[in-house]
């Protein structure tokens, strides 16, 4: 549990948040996958990408880590049939990302997750690699881990998805490097675009033509110096602490700005933000840049369904922004949020409305009645750290105390969330 008080001053100075989660998931695996030596610099430590860690050691992979620097030998030739079942923990991304490398082995992986993760959809990366030619047998009909594949010789295919998700898309595609023939994923809309860059940066060519990418199979990655960006998602609890708390001024440093990922900052323009970005510039591939986040009285906005992929984590934050904002907000075309570490809907219409927020539950998405006073309680993170870290914030405008139970989530993807907040909020 994890108590938040209402902070009476702004929040001011700088603050520098980890490494981007996606980015480092994807750091490991294609290092590994690389011939010769990678190293991560900035790498994000949090139990979600240790869990990917660990599989890869699993499968035997050589990896060293000191602090957040990584160093990975890799080469495809070193997994090995894993003597023990994988376990990716609480992390959507490690186990679909893995399960699209595990498909190219010619033996056996199991693998299996928290109670969160055995609940979320797995069909949706599982068929199509069956369609490759991997052997899958999953549970809940096919569509829940645990699930054990046994790949082999995979054909290249065309896939159209009906929903935009980076997690498919990179299983694919890193299924297709290693398949025959080429392999196409086209989206409805495009979603986080990091793997398709990274698998540049290592030295393969990948075809994109709008919403359409294309890898053929067979082609070599080559060992890389990958620098990780702080992450957006992170940085978003600031950002939104920041606009909402009066009189704040604060300068986050060096974060990820990749347009596949920054929509919440269109959305909190619209709303009336002061949000600048600073010092724009390119590192390992990714657009990189510093926010200066200025205190700014919101006003509602109707989210637009298409710009939902490239904010995809960033809900339960907006749905603060959405509660002291002036007016009525609208989130509509964002079902996927209910298949998320937790129903996201449910997590925020249940919690939030604890806390005093008019909130009404939609099937894909939310309303928000904004302007209410917002009133310090007990709620529940729902074992969500996006959910846990959203609360707290809320928290720091609420009269009185706010407990929050099962807190710790927050070390799924930043373990010093707490530390850093009270460290703003105790310094303002
Ligand atoms: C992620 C993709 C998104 C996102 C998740 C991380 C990734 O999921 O919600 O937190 O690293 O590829 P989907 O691909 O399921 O939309």
């Amino acid at each position: 549990m994890k108590k938040i008080t209402a902070v009476k001053k702004g929040l001011k100075g700088q603050v520098t948040v980890p490494g981007d989660k996606s980015i480092s998931h994807r750091a490991l695996i294609l290092g590994a996958l690389a011939e010769g030596i990678t190293e991560i610099e900035n790498f994000l430590v949090a139990q979600d990408t240790l869990a990917t860690l660990n599989c890869l050691k699993k499968y035997g992979v050589r990896i060293e880590r000191k602090d957040a620097f990584v160093r990975i030998f890799g080469s495809d030739q070193n997994f090995s049939e894993p003597q023990d079942v994988l376990d990716a923990q609480n992390s959507g991304t490690t186990i679909r990302l893995l399960s699209g490398v595990a498909a190219t082995f010619p033996f056996v992986s199991v693998f299996t997750g928290d109670a969160s993760l055995r609940r979320r959809p797995m069909k949706r990366v599982l068929e199509p690699l069956t369609q490759m030619g991997a052997m899958v047998l999953a549970r809940g009909q096919g569509d829940y881990a645990p699930f054990a594949i046994k790949g082999g010789k995979l054909r290249g295919q065309d896939f159209i998805l009906k929903k935009a998700s980076a997690q498919v898309k990179s299983a694919l595609l890193l299924a297709g490097l290693r398949a025959e023939g080429n392999t196409s994923v086209t989206e409805p809309q495009l979603s986080r675009d990091h793997t398709e860059r990274m698998l540049v940066g290592f030295g393969a060519k990948i075809k994109r033509e709008g919403l359409r990418v294309e890898i053929s199979g067979g082609q070599k990655l080559l060992g890389q110096k990958v620098v990780v960006p702080g992450d957006f998602s992170t940085a978003s609890f600031f950002i939104v602490a920041a606009l909402v708390v009066p009189d704040s001024h604060l300068i986050i440093k060096n974060v990820g700005l990749n347009p596949t990922r920054t929509g919440l900052l269109t959305v909190l323009k619209e709303m009336g933000a002061n949000i600048q970005i600073l010092n724009f510039h390119e590192n390992s591939g990714e657009p990189v840049g510093d926010l200066e986040v200025k205190y700014s009285p919101l006003k509602a906005v109707e989210v637009p369904p298409e710009i939902v992929p490239a904010m995809i984590d960033e809900f339960p934050i907006l749905a603060v922004a959405m509660a002291l904002a002036y007016g009525k907000s609208q989130v509509r075309g964002a079902e996927e949020l209910r298949v998320k570490e937790s129903d996201r809907i449910k997590s925020i219409v249940s919690e939030f409305s604890k806390m005093g927020v008019a909130v009404k539950e939609l099937p894909d998405g939310f309303i928000i009645s904004g302007g209410n006073k917002i009133l310090g309680t007990t709620v529940d993170s729902h074992h969500d750290h996006r959910i846990a870290m959203s609360l707290a914030v809320l928290g720091l405008t609420a009269a009185g105390t706010t407990e929050i139970l099962n807190a710790e989530a927050v070390a799924i993807s930043y373990p010093e969330f707490f530390q850093q907040l009270s460290k703003l909020t105790e310094g303002a």
